[in-house]
């Protein structure tokens, strides 16, 4: 009965702390996603969700996509990036990292 209750609780517990489900990419995101990276490959946009997810969390829980506007998030992704790597401290995120991430929530953002 006991073992149960901790259980029940666990299930619950996990599932409120559960974080935003992110959408995993498709080939139609990359044809859409074409109109602002001409060259997106469906590579980058699952090496962008994974870096986003296991990077972005850190801190606060991970923002919907659509949570911001383009601007917004071309703005805040830069200075973002820098937190990570200065909160890990060391350089775990690239440019070529950061532009994945821009490139992941910024075409999914368009669903
Ligand atoms: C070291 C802690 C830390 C990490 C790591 C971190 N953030 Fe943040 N984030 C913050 C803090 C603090 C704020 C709120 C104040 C600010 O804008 O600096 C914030 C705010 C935000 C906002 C809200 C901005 C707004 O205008 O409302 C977004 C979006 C965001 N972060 C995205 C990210 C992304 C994307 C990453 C991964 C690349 C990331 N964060 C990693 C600390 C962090």
């Amino acid at each position: 009965m006991k073992k149960s209750l901790i259980v029940h609780s666990l299930v619950i517990f996990t599932l409120s702390c559960t974080t935003l489900k992110l959408a995993e990419p498709t080939e139609i995101d990359v044809e859409k996603g074409k109109d602002i990276f001409p060259n997106l490959t469906l590579e980058e946009l699952k090496e962008g969700k994974k870096l986003y997810q296991n990077n972005c969390n850190l801190c606060h829980k991970l923002y919907n996509p659509k949570a911001l506007n383009e601007a917004e998030w071309r703005k805040i992704i830069p200075p973002m990036v820098k937190k990570v790597n200065k909160k890990l401290g060391q350089q775990i995120l690239s440019s070529q990292d950061e532009e994945k991430i821009l490139k992941y929530v910024l075409v999914i953002q368009q669903r």
